[in-house]
Protein backbone atom coordinates (compact mmCIF):
# COMPACT_ATOMS: atom_id res chain seq x y z
CA UNK A 1 0.00 0.00 0.00
CA UNK A 2 1.42 3.07 -1.03
CA UNK A 3 0.86 6.26 0.85
CA UNK A 4 -1.07 9.17 -1.25
CA UNK A 5 -0.30 12.98 -0.05
CA UNK A 6 -2.82 15.46 1.79
CA UNK A 7 -1.91 17.77 -0.87
CA UNK A 8 -2.40 15.92 -3.44
CA UNK A 9 -5.75 14.06 -2.15
CA UNK A 10 -7.02 17.78 -1.52
CA UNK A 11 -5.74 18.33 -4.91
CA UNK A 12 -7.93 15.50 -6.19
CA UNK A 13 -10.44 16.66 -4.05
CA UNK A 14 -10.35 20.21 -5.90
CA UNK A 15 -10.07 18.56 -9.13
CA UNK A 16 -7.72 17.92 -10.97
CA UNK A 17 -5.82 21.18 -12.01
CA UNK A 18 -6.74 23.38 -8.99
CA UNK A 19 -3.47 24.56 -7.17
CA UNK A 20 -3.44 24.83 -3.48
CA UNK A 21 -1.27 27.71 -2.13
CA UNK A 22 1.93 26.97 -0.12
CA UNK A 23 2.10 28.39 3.04
CA UNK A 24 5.69 29.07 2.40
CA UNK A 25 8.45 28.81 -0.24
CA UNK A 26 6.93 30.74 -3.23
CA UNK A 27 5.18 27.77 -5.47
CA UNK A 28 1.47 29.04 -5.95
CA UNK A 29 -0.10 30.25 -9.06
CA UNK A 30 1.98 34.01 -10.02
CA UNK A 31 3.37 32.69 -13.10
CA UNK A 32 7.20 32.52 -13.26
CA UNK A 33 8.56 36.08 -13.39
CA UNK A 34 12.63 35.40 -13.74
CA UNK A 35 12.08 32.28 -15.37
CA UNK A 36 11.78 30.67 -11.95
CA UNK A 37 8.61 28.65 -10.56
CA UNK A 38 9.57 30.17 -7.21
CA UNK A 39 8.06 33.46 -7.84
CA UNK A 40 4.62 32.14 -6.07
CA UNK A 41 2.51 33.59 -2.89
CA UNK A 42 -0.18 35.94 -2.23
CA UNK A 43 -4.22 35.10 -2.94
CA UNK A 44 -4.52 34.50 -6.78
CA UNK A 45 -7.34 32.74 -8.63
CA UNK A 46 -6.79 29.20 -9.13
CA UNK A 47 -5.07 28.28 -12.35
CA UNK A 48 -7.22 27.17 -15.99
CA UNK A 49 -7.78 23.54 -15.81
CA UNK A 50 -4.73 21.70 -16.88
CA UNK A 51 -4.31 21.38 -20.51
CA UNK A 52 -5.47 17.43 -21.98
CA UNK A 53 -1.88 15.12 -21.57
CA UNK A 54 0.11 15.40 -24.78
CA UNK A 55 -0.25 14.04 -27.53
CA UNK A 56 2.44 10.70 -28.00
CA UNK A 57 5.38 11.85 -29.61
CA UNK A 58 5.24 11.46 -33.64
CA UNK A 59 7.30 8.24 -33.55
CA UNK A 60 4.73 6.78 -31.61
CA UNK A 61 1.18 7.58 -32.50
CA UNK A 62 0.00 3.50 -32.12
CA UNK A 63 -1.29 2.91 -28.47
CA UNK A 64 -0.46 -0.61 -27.59
CA UNK A 65 -1.65 -2.07 -23.74
CA UNK A 66 0.96 -3.34 -22.06
CA UNK A 67 4.38 -1.16 -23.34
CA UNK A 68 5.64 0.94 -20.85
CA UNK A 69 5.23 4.24 -23.02
CA UNK A 70 1.84 3.50 -23.47
CA UNK A 71 0.70 2.39 -20.30
CA UNK A 72 1.67 5.60 -18.44
CA UNK A 73 0.71 7.69 -21.50
CA UNK A 74 -1.96 9.68 -19.22
CA UNK A 75 0.54 10.10 -16.35
CA UNK A 76 4.15 10.73 -17.28
CA UNK A 77 6.82 9.97 -20.13
CA UNK A 78 8.79 7.15 -19.51
CA UNK A 79 12.18 7.01 -20.35
CA UNK A 80 15.29 5.33 -20.04
CA UNK A 81 19.24 6.03 -20.30
CA UNK A 82 21.18 4.25 -22.96
CA UNK A 83 24.71 4.96 -24.85
CA UNK A 84 26.00 5.59 -28.57
CA UNK A 85 26.97 2.19 -28.68
CA UNK A 86 23.79 0.65 -28.44
CA UNK A 87 22.62 2.88 -30.62
CA UNK A 88 24.98 2.22 -32.92
CA UNK A 89 24.74 -1.76 -32.73
CA UNK A 90 20.65 -1.17 -32.37
CA UNK A 91 21.58 -3.70 -30.16
CA UNK A 92 18.25 -5.77 -28.56
CA UNK A 93 18.08 -2.42 -25.61
CA UNK A 94 17.94 0.01 -28.66
CA UNK A 95 15.30 -1.89 -30.12
CA UNK A 96 13.48 -2.66 -26.71
CA UNK A 97 13.96 1.09 -26.25
CA UNK A 98 12.41 2.14 -29.60
CA UNK A 99 9.30 -0.36 -28.82
CA UNK A 100 8.74 0.37 -24.87
CA UNK A 101 9.90 4.04 -24.27
CA UNK A 102 9.56 7.50 -25.22
CA UNK A 103 12.39 9.76 -23.34
CA UNK A 104 16.39 8.93 -23.82
CA UNK A 105 18.89 10.03 -21.04
CA UNK A 106 22.17 9.57 -23.40
CA UNK A 107 24.10 7.65 -20.63
CA UNK A 108 27.20 9.64 -20.87
CA UNK A 109 27.84 11.02 -24.34
CA UNK A 110 26.44 14.67 -22.37
CA UNK A 111 28.70 14.69 -19.65
CA UNK A 112 31.81 17.64 -19.41
CA UNK A 113 34.23 14.75 -19.78
CA UNK A 114 33.11 13.91 -22.73
CA UNK A 115 32.19 17.50 -24.35
CA UNK A 116 34.84 19.06 -22.87
CA UNK A 117 37.48 17.12 -22.59
CA UNK A 118 40.47 19.62 -22.60
CA UNK A 119 39.82 23.23 -21.81
CA UNK A 120 37.54 25.49 -24.79
CA UNK A 121 37.48 22.09 -26.96
CA UNK A 122 33.96 20.98 -27.61
CA UNK A 123 32.88 17.37 -28.88
CA UNK A 124 29.39 17.42 -30.02
CA UNK A 125 29.74 13.90 -31.76
CA UNK A 126 29.34 11.84 -29.42
CA UNK A 127 25.42 14.08 -27.93
CA UNK A 128 24.19 14.37 -31.44
CA UNK A 129 24.67 10.56 -32.61
CA UNK A 130 22.00 9.70 -29.91
CA UNK A 131 20.15 12.59 -29.46
CA UNK A 132 18.85 12.62 -32.98
CA UNK A 133 18.45 9.09 -33.03
CA UNK A 134 15.99 9.43 -30.09
CA UNK A 135 14.13 12.79 -31.83
CA UNK A 136 14.52 10.92 -35.34
CA UNK A 137 11.97 7.88 -33.83
CA UNK A 138 10.07 10.36 -32.36
CA UNK A 139 11.48 10.27 -28.28
CA UNK A 140 12.56 13.52 -26.08
CA UNK A 141 15.70 13.58 -24.91
CA UNK A 142 17.04 14.52 -21.31
CA UNK A 143 19.90 16.31 -21.22
CA UNK A 144 22.66 14.80 -18.24
CA UNK A 145 24.04 16.40 -16.79
CA UNK A 146 26.12 19.79 -17.32
CA UNK A 147 27.66 19.82 -14.01
CA UNK A 148 28.19 16.80 -12.07
CA UNK A 149 31.57 16.59 -9.80
CA UNK A 150 32.07 12.84 -11.13
CA UNK A 151 32.62 14.03 -14.58
CA UNK A 152 34.17 17.33 -14.78
CA UNK A 153 37.83 17.50 -15.87
CA UNK A 154 40.28 19.90 -13.83
CA UNK A 155 40.37 22.34 -16.08
CA UNK A 156 36.82 23.34 -15.15
CA UNK A 157 38.92 24.43 -11.98
CA UNK A 158 41.33 25.99 -12.40
CA UNK A 159 42.29 29.85 -11.77
CA UNK A 160 40.49 32.20 -9.57
CA UNK A 161 36.06 32.30 -8.96
CA UNK A 162 35.70 34.83 -11.10
CA UNK A 163 37.63 33.03 -14.07
CA UNK A 164 35.57 29.63 -12.60
CA UNK A 165 32.27 31.70 -13.05
CA UNK A 166 33.11 32.80 -16.70
CA UNK A 167 34.34 29.32 -18.02
CA UNK A 168 31.33 27.61 -16.11
CA UNK A 169 28.62 30.48 -17.93
CA UNK A 170 30.90 29.76 -21.14
CA UNK A 171 30.63 25.99 -21.18
CA UNK A 172 26.71 25.75 -20.36
CA UNK A 173 25.78 28.49 -22.56
CA UNK A 174 27.56 26.92 -25.40
CA UNK A 175 26.52 23.40 -24.92
CA UNK A 176 22.75 24.26 -23.89
CA UNK A 177 22.65 26.49 -26.86
CA UNK A 178 23.86 24.16 -29.16
CA UNK A 179 21.10 21.70 -28.15
CA UNK A 180 18.59 24.28 -27.67
CA UNK A 181 14.98 22.64 -29.14
CA UNK A 182 16.58 19.07 -28.97
CA UNK A 183 16.73 18.71 -25.21
CA UNK A 184 13.58 19.00 -23.66
CA UNK A 185 15.13 18.81 -20.06
CA UNK A 186 18.54 19.44 -18.55
CA UNK A 187 19.85 18.07 -15.19
CA UNK A 188 21.71 21.26 -14.65
CA UNK A 189 23.87 20.22 -11.47
CA UNK A 190 24.10 16.45 -10.20
CA UNK A 191 24.64 15.29 -7.07
CA UNK A 192 25.02 18.89 -5.39
CA UNK A 193 24.05 17.84 -2.16
CA UNK A 194 26.56 17.15 0.70
CA UNK A 195 27.03 13.34 0.42
CA UNK A 196 27.48 13.51 4.78
CA UNK A 197 24.66 11.67 5.40
CA UNK A 198 26.60 8.89 6.81
CA UNK A 199 27.50 10.86 9.68
CA UNK A 200 23.80 12.17 10.94
CA UNK A 201 23.51 15.28 12.94
CA UNK A 202 27.19 15.87 12.43
CA UNK A 203 27.17 15.34 8.97
CA UNK A 204 28.07 18.66 6.99
CA UNK A 205 26.03 20.04 4.69
CA UNK A 206 23.60 20.88 2.97
CA UNK A 207 26.16 21.64 0.07
CA UNK A 208 28.85 18.74 -1.30
CA UNK A 209 32.38 19.91 -0.69
CA UNK A 210 33.08 19.19 -4.36
CA UNK A 211 36.01 20.37 -5.91
CA UNK A 212 34.17 23.02 -7.36
CA UNK A 213 32.59 24.06 -4.26
CA UNK A 214 35.98 24.12 -2.98
CA UNK A 215 37.73 26.10 -5.77
CA UNK A 216 35.11 28.93 -5.46
CA UNK A 217 34.33 28.77 -1.77
CA UNK A 218 30.73 28.41 -1.98
CA UNK A 219 28.05 26.71 -4.07
CA UNK A 220 27.45 30.10 -6.25
CA UNK A 221 28.05 27.64 -9.34
CA UNK A 222 24.90 26.03 -8.93
CA UNK A 223 23.22 29.97 -9.06
CA UNK A 224 25.70 30.33 -11.92
CA UNK A 225 24.85 27.34 -14.08
CA UNK A 226 20.80 27.30 -13.74
CA UNK A 227 20.96 31.00 -14.90
CA UNK A 228 23.10 30.70 -17.96
CA UNK A 229 20.74 27.52 -19.05
CA UNK A 230 17.84 29.34 -18.99
CA UNK A 231 19.72 32.22 -21.07
CA UNK A 232 20.94 29.70 -23.39
CA UNK A 233 17.33 28.27 -23.88
CA UNK A 234 14.38 29.64 -22.27
CA UNK A 235 12.25 26.71 -23.34
CA UNK A 236 13.93 23.70 -21.86
CA UNK A 237 12.75 22.43 -18.67
CA UNK A 238 15.92 22.89 -16.26
CA UNK A 239 16.43 20.33 -13.20
CA UNK A 240 18.37 19.75 -10.18
CA UNK A 241 19.30 15.78 -9.97
CA UNK A 242 20.02 14.22 -6.81
CA UNK A 243 20.39 10.21 -5.62
CA UNK A 244 19.02 9.22 -2.08
CA UNK A 245 16.17 12.03 -1.74
CA UNK A 246 14.44 8.62 -0.32
CA UNK A 247 16.48 9.63 2.57
CA UNK A 248 15.49 12.01 5.03
CA UNK A 249 18.55 14.25 5.86
CA UNK A 250 19.33 14.24 2.31
CA UNK A 251 15.77 15.15 1.31
CA UNK A 252 16.03 17.70 4.02
CA UNK A 253 19.06 19.20 2.90
CA UNK A 254 17.61 19.21 -0.81
CA UNK A 255 15.04 21.48 0.34
CA UNK A 256 17.26 23.80 2.13
CA UNK A 257 19.36 24.33 -1.00
CA UNK A 258 15.73 24.94 -3.21
CA UNK A 259 14.96 27.46 -0.76
CA UNK A 260 18.31 29.32 -1.21
CA UNK A 261 17.84 29.23 -5.15
CA UNK A 262 14.29 30.43 -4.38
CA UNK A 263 15.01 33.35 -1.98
CA UNK A 264 17.72 34.39 -5.29
CA UNK A 265 15.41 33.72 -7.97
CA UNK A 266 17.16 31.27 -9.59
CA UNK A 267 14.94 29.53 -12.45
CA UNK A 268 15.00 26.32 -11.83
CA UNK A 269 12.13 24.10 -13.18
CA UNK A 270 11.94 20.88 -11.21
CA UNK A 271 13.50 18.22 -8.97
CA UNK A 272 15.25 14.87 -10.76
CA UNK A 273 15.15 12.10 -7.63
CA UNK A 274 17.64 9.65 -9.60
CA UNK A 275 15.85 6.33 -7.23
CA UNK A 276 18.96 4.43 -7.54
CA UNK A 277 16.93 1.32 -4.81
CA UNK A 278 17.84 -1.43 -3.18
CA UNK A 279 15.42 -4.29 -2.85
CA UNK A 280 14.27 -3.51 1.27
CA UNK A 281 14.23 0.40 0.04
CA UNK A 282 10.38 1.42 1.35
CA UNK A 283 8.73 2.91 -1.91
CA UNK A 284 6.84 5.27 0.13
CA UNK A 285 10.49 6.94 1.38
CA UNK A 286 10.59 7.64 -2.69
CA UNK A 287 6.98 8.89 -2.77
CA UNK A 288 7.51 11.45 0.56
CA UNK A 289 10.53 12.85 -1.25
CA UNK A 290 7.80 13.69 -4.42
CA UNK A 291 6.17 15.14 -1.63
CA UNK A 292 8.47 17.33 0.31
CA UNK A 293 9.14 19.06 -3.18
CA UNK A 294 5.34 19.29 -4.01
CA UNK A 295 4.41 20.20 -0.33
CA UNK A 296 6.70 23.47 0.07
CA UNK A 297 7.11 24.29 -3.90
CA UNK A 298 3.98 23.42 -5.53
CA UNK A 299 4.44 24.22 -9.34
CA UNK A 300 8.04 22.53 -9.55
CA UNK A 301 7.97 19.43 -11.58
CA UNK A 302 9.18 16.18 -10.23
CA UNK A 303 11.03 13.63 -12.60
CA UNK A 304 12.43 9.85 -11.36
CA UNK A 305 15.30 9.91 -13.58
CA UNK A 306 17.64 6.99 -12.88
CA UNK A 307 15.71 4.15 -11.85
CA UNK A 308 17.20 0.80 -10.99
CA UNK A 309 16.84 -1.99 -7.89
CA UNK A 310 19.98 -3.25 -6.83
CA UNK A 311 20.19 -6.92 -5.75
CA UNK A 312 22.81 -6.17 -3.52
CA UNK A 313 22.97 -3.72 -0.15
CA UNK A 314 26.75 -3.92 0.98
CA UNK A 315 28.12 -2.93 4.23
CA UNK A 316 30.01 0.73 3.58
CA UNK A 317 33.42 -1.11 3.35
CA UNK A 318 32.71 -2.25 0.18
CA UNK A 319 32.56 1.19 -1.51
CA UNK A 320 34.87 2.40 0.45
CA UNK A 321 38.03 0.01 -0.06
CA UNK A 322 36.11 -2.83 -1.69
CA UNK A 323 36.48 -5.21 0.65
CA UNK A 324 33.56 -7.38 2.41
CA UNK A 325 31.03 -6.99 -0.66
CA UNK A 326 28.30 -9.14 -1.07
CA UNK A 327 28.79 -12.23 -3.20
CA UNK A 328 27.71 -12.84 -6.82
CA UNK A 329 24.51 -14.64 -6.90
CA UNK A 330 25.16 -15.67 -10.12
CA UNK A 331 23.76 -15.83 -13.49
CA UNK A 332 20.17 -16.58 -12.46
CA UNK A 333 18.97 -14.73 -9.28
CA UNK A 334 16.76 -16.00 -6.55
CA UNK A 335 12.90 -15.82 -7.57
CA UNK A 336 12.29 -14.10 -4.56
CA UNK A 337 14.53 -11.58 -4.64
CA UNK A 338 12.78 -11.12 -8.69
CA UNK A 339 9.60 -10.69 -6.51
CA UNK A 340 10.83 -8.31 -3.92
CA UNK A 341 11.80 -5.94 -7.12
CA UNK A 342 8.72 -6.30 -8.62
CA UNK A 343 6.62 -5.71 -5.24
CA UNK A 344 8.87 -2.79 -4.67
CA UNK A 345 8.29 -1.14 -8.05
CA UNK A 346 4.45 -1.35 -8.53
CA UNK A 347 4.14 0.14 -4.95
CA UNK A 348 6.44 2.96 -6.53
CA UNK A 349 4.49 3.12 -9.79
CA UNK A 350 1.13 2.90 -8.12
CA UNK A 351 2.17 6.46 -5.55
CA UNK A 352 3.88 7.93 -8.84
CA UNK A 353 0.98 8.03 -10.89
CA UNK A 354 -1.47 9.49 -7.69
CA UNK A 355 1.23 12.81 -8.18
CA UNK A 356 0.72 15.07 -10.96
CA UNK A 357 3.94 16.82 -10.38
CA UNK A 358 5.18 13.63 -11.37
CA UNK A 359 5.69 14.30 -15.84
CA UNK A 360 8.64 11.96 -16.37
CA UNK A 361 9.80 8.70 -15.12
CA UNK A 362 12.78 7.12 -16.49
CA UNK A 363 14.97 3.89 -16.10
CA UNK A 364 18.80 3.78 -15.69
CA UNK A 365 19.12 0.95 -18.27
CA UNK A 366 16.82 -1.10 -20.63
CA UNK A 367 18.16 -4.79 -19.73
CA UNK A 368 20.35 -5.77 -16.77
CA UNK A 369 23.54 -6.17 -18.53
CA UNK A 370 23.56 -2.66 -19.36
CA UNK A 371 23.48 -1.68 -15.94
CA UNK A 372 26.68 0.61 -14.01
CA UNK A 373 25.60 -1.84 -11.26
CA UNK A 374 27.34 -4.80 -12.90
CA UNK A 375 30.48 -2.69 -12.18
CA UNK A 376 29.85 -0.53 -9.22
CA UNK A 377 30.64 -0.59 -6.26
CA UNK A 378 32.68 -4.09 -7.78
CA UNK A 379 32.30 -6.29 -11.17
CA UNK A 380 29.35 -8.53 -10.02
CA UNK A 381 26.10 -10.10 -11.67
CA UNK A 382 23.35 -7.45 -11.02
CA UNK A 383 19.93 -7.40 -11.77
CA UNK A 384 18.40 -4.04 -11.65
CA UNK A 385 16.48 -3.38 -14.21
CA UNK A 386 12.80 -4.19 -16.37
CA UNK A 387 14.35 -6.61 -18.89
CA UNK A 388 16.77 -9.93 -18.37
CA UNK A 389 20.26 -10.14 -19.72
CA UNK A 390 18.32 -11.97 -22.97
CA UNK A 391 15.80 -8.93 -23.67
CA UNK A 392 13.14 -10.50 -21.68
CA UNK A 393 10.47 -9.40 -19.54
CA UNK A 394 10.78 -10.11 -16.18
CA UNK A 395 8.54 -9.87 -13.12
CA UNK A 396 9.09 -6.35 -12.53
CA UNK A 397 8.35 -5.32 -15.56
CA UNK A 398 4.27 -7.50 -15.46
CA UNK A 399 4.00 -5.73 -12.24
CA UNK A 400 4.21 -2.09 -13.76
CA UNK A 401 2.40 -2.68 -16.53
CA UNK A 402 0.07 -5.05 -16.10
CA UNK A 403 -2.40 -4.84 -12.54
CA UNK A 404 -3.78 -8.40 -12.44
CA UNK A 405 -0.14 -9.63 -12.80
CA UNK A 406 0.41 -11.88 -9.57
CA UNK A 407 4.09 -11.09 -7.67
C1 LIG B 1 27.04 6.31 -14.79
C2 LIG B 1 26.99 5.54 -16.12
O1 LIG B 1 25.90 4.62 -16.09
C3 LIG B 1 28.31 4.81 -16.33
O2 LIG B 1 28.30 4.18 -17.62
C4 LIG B 1 29.46 5.78 -16.24
O3 LIG B 1 30.67 5.07 -16.34
C5 LIG B 1 29.41 6.55 -14.91
O4 LIG B 1 28.15 7.20 -14.75
N1 LIG B 1 24.29 8.62 -11.16
C6 LIG B 1 24.34 9.40 -12.26
C7 LIG B 1 24.76 8.85 -13.56
O5 LIG B 1 23.87 10.55 -12.23
O6 LIG B 1 25.36 9.83 -14.40
C8 LIG B 1 25.72 7.68 -13.39
O7 LIG B 1 25.86 7.09 -14.66
C9 LIG B 1 25.13 6.68 -12.40
C10 LIG B 1 24.90 7.32 -11.06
Amino acid sequence: MVDISARERLRLLLGSGAFVLTGCGGGGNNPPSSGSIFQGGGGNPPPPPPPPPPPPPSGNTELVPGLLRDTFRNNFTVGTALSNQRVDAMDPSAQLALEQYSSITPEWELKPDVIQPEPGVYNFSEGDRVVDWALENGMEVRGHALVWHESMPAHFYQGTPVEIRSRLEEYVTTVVDYFRGRVTAWDVVNEVVSADVYRGADGIGPDRRSEMFNAIGSADYIDWAFRAARAADPAALLFISEYDTETQLKRDWLIEILRRLNSRGVPIDGVGHQFHFFLDTDPNQALAAIDAVDNEFLGLINHATEIDVSFYRDPGECWQSRTNCLADLGVAPPPEMLAQQARLLRDLFDGLVMRSSVESVSFWGVRDSDSWLNSSPVERTNYPLLFDRDAQPKPVFHAITDPNYEI
